[in-house]
């Protein structure tokens, strides 16, 4: 048997495994220590309460001979699809049910699309970004051409039409900077996928963060996208599911390569594959997306939000460059003293016990940034941000 030697081409360790083992090696070697987590994008609020009631429920139902549940369609159940049918067609997008896939996340099928694309594709993916695009096309051997998004552009790269891509991988708003396209730019990358009949992959993981009622929050928003895009979201974030799993994926129909509308060639995958996401998770899932629901999730993302501004405010007095936390839930900052990401990191857990993402680890262009994340707990940010305070007037 021969291994897939593409894997040998990635990194020892993702990026989120290699920064938990430091933290672990420190706390061993620091037993005092109140390490404060802002690394892994990880919600620190609980499951709101509708949630918490629907599951409870879908619980006695799947205890009971009457009302149990064995599979499920692969593809979810429609009671759901139709919720998040309804979620769109607030922001007038209009989807069939058909058209959506509920998911455990949004990471599986960022990895688990590449499965209906041929490996000759080339793939375009900014840098820098969740580095979940460029791993799991390294796993499969596929060319990848990266586009720079740096402080002169935003953090937001725009099509270069001399350069030729298959798969153009997006994120908006973005993970690791926060920066969100606004609809002009989106435009211009529908523009240029249509007319490289190319397929852009949209990362909407964060559309619920965007407070500016002018900022896109789906690729749909923009005219033709269904001829060009695949959008992936999740609960992650919106509503507490890190632990909890559930996300979708649409594959508009009038999505066509060759003849053959991808949507049918993801369900043939999915129906094969995957045998989705549990009834209880998704009885879940669709409490979200009620009334009561999207009421008491809003006021989980004030309260990240809330966090977002307590660190911006902080970097601001300090004098320190960032982007993001503005509509999105990442804090993107300038290393201070020139320092490198990872040194900035060691930094910062050694003197501070406070853990953050090192820039560099989400591709070349991050190197001398560093990520913080607004989902801790509000008493961790304000003392992680006392620490931060201290630390800079003892210099
Ligand atoms: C992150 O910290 O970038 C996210 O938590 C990663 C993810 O959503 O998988």
């Amino acid at each position: 048997m021969k291994i897939n030697e593409n894997y040998l081409q990635l990194q020892d360790s993702y990026l989120f495994s290699t920064i938990a083992k430091k933290v672990v090696d420190y706390t061993k070697a620091n037993k005092d220590a109140q390490v404060i987590r802002l690394g892994i994008g990880d919600v620190t609020r609980p499951l709101v309460p509708t949630v918490v009631k629907a599951m409870e429920k879908a619980v006695l139902e799947m205890g009971d001979a009457l009302t149990f549940k064995g599979y499920g369609e692969e593809q979810g159940y429609a009671f759901l699809r139709q919720a998040v049918a309804v979620y769109y067609a607030k922001k007038n997008i209009f989807l069939d049910k058909d058209e959506i896939f509920i998911s455990d996340g949004a990471k599986s099928d960022v990895g688990n699309l590449l499965d209906i694309m041929a490996k000759e594709n080339t793939v375009l993916i900014p840098n820098p970004v969740y580095p979940v695009y460029v791993d799991t096309n390294i796993m499969q051997g596929r060319k990848i051409q990266y586009m720079n998004g740096n402080a002169q552009n935003n953090f937001l790269p725009l099509p270069d039409e001399k350069v030729s891509a298959d798969i153009i991988y997006l994120c908006s708003p973005n993970n690791p900077t926060g920066a969100v396209y606004n609809k002009d730019q989106l435009k211009q990358w529908v523009d240029y996928a249509l007319a490289q009949e190319a397929i852009i992959l949209f990362d909407a993981a964060y559309e619920v963060f965007i407070g500016e009622d002018s900022l896109p929050s789906s690729i749909y928003q923009i005219p033709r996208a269904k001829e060009c895009a695949i959008e992936l979201c999740s609960l992650s974030k919106t509503a507490g599911f890190t632990g909890t799993r559930c996300g979708y994926t649409v594959v508009p129909k009038q999505l066509i390569r060759q003849g053959i509308q991808l949507n049918k060639l993801w369900l043939r995958r999915q129906t094969t594959k995957f045998n989705g996401v549990p009834y209880v998770v998704q009885r879940g899932a669709e409490a979200v997306f009620s009334a009561e629901g999207l009421e008491e999730c809003s006021e989980n993302i004030a309260y990240y939000m809330e966090n977002a501004s307590l660190i911006a405010q902080t970097l601001d007095e300090l004098g320190i460059w960032y982007t993001g936390g503005r509509n999105a839930p990442y804090i993107w900052l300038k290393c201070p003293d020139g320092m490198s990401s990872w040194e900035y990191f060691d930094y910062l857990l050694e003197n501070l016990s406070l853990v953050g993402t090192p820039g560099a680890g989400f591709g070349a262009n991050g190197e001398g940034y560093f990520r913080l994340t607004a989902f801790g707990k509000r008493e961790d940010v304000v003392e992680a941000m006392k620490r931060l305070k201290k630390s800079v007037d003892k210099k």
